[in-house]
């Protein structure tokens, strides 16, 4: 049966005339009066009405699950944090992860750099629920317009009663029963993958070099500066506004089951036309290339997709219908949904060349502290890069899996998910391209000594 959007009229992006919804070239950036004229800041005005647990509960009922990568579930992490007292209060942090560094992802980008007050908005009602005192918003470096372009809204919603000691629009008596405010700045990155993982990003928020920590202690324990910090992507905290304006139920109503909601898809690689779209989590693969990326470039057959990002693993020939939810892992033998930007191959792509690449990728930005990511990074590019050129042999195809699975399949050996995403990338391609890397290499002899006797 073809696949029907339940959601026709755009949540994230109705602000932003984005393909399939309208001519890119129509776009220009939400100011404040804007925003407000078409309803933002409603859903901020409706939460400042409940009590910040009831607001907690709502995100945790709404089935709202993480856009960064991983999908936890955001309500829930919240309910990690400590219970905040009145009576001591302490700074409690928001880190807004806009450091989007993953390959072929850009979705983060669209938001930046239209409607920043979406983000905002969703950062105040964060921070009204969990009781959080400052936001940091910590944007990639490479992202030097859209972080001007969050000054410059950052500006106006301190201007307008959003942050700030007059802020939280100026509620003196918000059904917290408490006033609260909130500060927000932007910090900007200096270019490294690594800082998007979130306790590099603290590290990094603290001005030190972008290392994960060990866990526990988590986050929401002992995060930033070491108090209680919340890390949230900026999809997901966009989504926030209208969770609140239109309730549980209206976003339980979009996407599918496990995977509520809808879903930016940033399309890349070999399609007629490569670009955003956001549609109800559970839309198939080639229903957003055929239907809405104008099909497969030149006509040619589809061969494979990096599934959401390079970290998720590779989608097959034959899994091209694959429904993009967070059920895609388990079902499709790939790590995850991940960003849901898939990068599209065509028959023609070498894909023994794409293991190369993505391997040198992971050998560059391993940060170095745990072994089996520091020398497994090393070793898959060096053992690809020998297949490439034609000089490996049928045991390096082996050597190369075992070593991926080493990475990924011991939890606790190394302190960051980066290795087990290099392994995913690296184990499907083989795996699923298996004959495409058998036909690159020589034939493993075993040494026989003739003559004897
Ligand atoms: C190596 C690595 C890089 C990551 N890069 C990003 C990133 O650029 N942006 C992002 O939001 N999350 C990134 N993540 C995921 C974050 O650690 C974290 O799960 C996320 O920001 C939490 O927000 P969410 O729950 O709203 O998705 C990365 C994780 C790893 C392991
Ligand atoms: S897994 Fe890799 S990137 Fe992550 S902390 Fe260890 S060495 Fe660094």
């Amino acid at each position: 049966m073809p696949w029907t959007p339940k959601t026709t009229t755009p949540v994230l992006t109705k602000r932003i005339p984005c393909a399939p919804h309208g001519d890119p070239k129509n776009r220009h950036i939400v100011r404040y009066d804007e925003y407000v004229r078409t309803g933002g800041y409603e859903g901020l005005r409706k939460a400042l009405t409940m009590a910040p647990d009831a607001v907690v509960a709502e995100v945790k009922d709404c089935g709202l699950r993480g856009r960064g990568g991983a999908g936890f579930p955001t309500g829930l992490k919240w309910t990690f944090l400590p219970k905040h007292d009145p009576a001591n209060p302490q700074p409690r942090y928001l880190a807004i992860n806009a450091d989007e560094s993953e390959p072929g992802t850009f979705k983060d980008r669209l938001l930046l750099d239209f409607d920043p007050h979406l983000l905002l908005e969703g950062i105040a009602i964060a921070c009204y629920a969990c009781r959080l005192t400052k936001a940091y918003i910590y944007i990639r470096g490479e992202y030097h317009h859209q972080a001007m372009v969050l000054e410059e809204a950052i500006k106006e919603a301190y201007a307008h009663g959003v942050f700030g000691p007059q802020g939280l629009l100026s509620g003196a008596s918000n059904a917290g029963g408490e006033k609260w405010s909130v500060e927000c700045h932007v910090h900007r990155g200096a270019g490294a993958y690594i800082c998007g993982e979130e306790t590099a990003l603290l590290e990094s928020l603290e001005g030190k070099r972008g290392w994960p920590r060990i866990k526990p202690p988590f986050p929401a324990v002992k995060g930033l500066f070491g108090r209680p910090t919340i890390i949230n992507n900026v999809e997901t905290l966009a989504h926030l506004p209208s969770i609140i304006e239109n309730g549980k139920q209206w976003f339980l109503n979009q996407g599918v089951q496990g995977s509520a909601g809808t879903k930016l898809f940033g399309v890349s690689g070999h399609v007629n036309k490569p670009g955003l779209f956001e549609f109800d989590l559970g839309i198939p693969l080639s229903t957003l290339v055929n239907q809405y990326c104008g099909g497969m470039r030149h006509g040619k057959k589809f061969k494979g997709a990096i599934a959401g990002g390079i970290s998720t693993g590779i989608l097959g020939p034959d899994q091209f219908d694959a429904e993009m939810d967070f059920g895609i892992g388990p079902k499709y033998n790939v790590l995850g949904l991940g960003t849901a930007c898939p990068t599209i191959f065509d028959e023609d792509t070498d894909m023994v060349v794409v293991a190369r690449n993505l391997a040198r990728f992971f050998k560059h930005e391993s940060c170095g502290q745990c072994t089996p990511c520091r020398e497994g990074s090393g070793w898959l590019y060096q053992l690809m890069t020998r297949i490439e050129r034609g000089e490996g042999r049928t045991k390096d195809l082996d050597l190369a899996l075992e070593i991926s699975t080493s990475m990924g399949a011991m939890p606790g050996t190394t302190i960051c998910g980066l290795a087990d995403g290099n392994n995913w990338a690296v184990r499907t391609i083989i795996n699923k391209y298996r004959d495409e890397f058998e036909s690159r290499v020589r034939p493993t002899f075993v040494a026989v000594t003739v003559g004897a006797g």
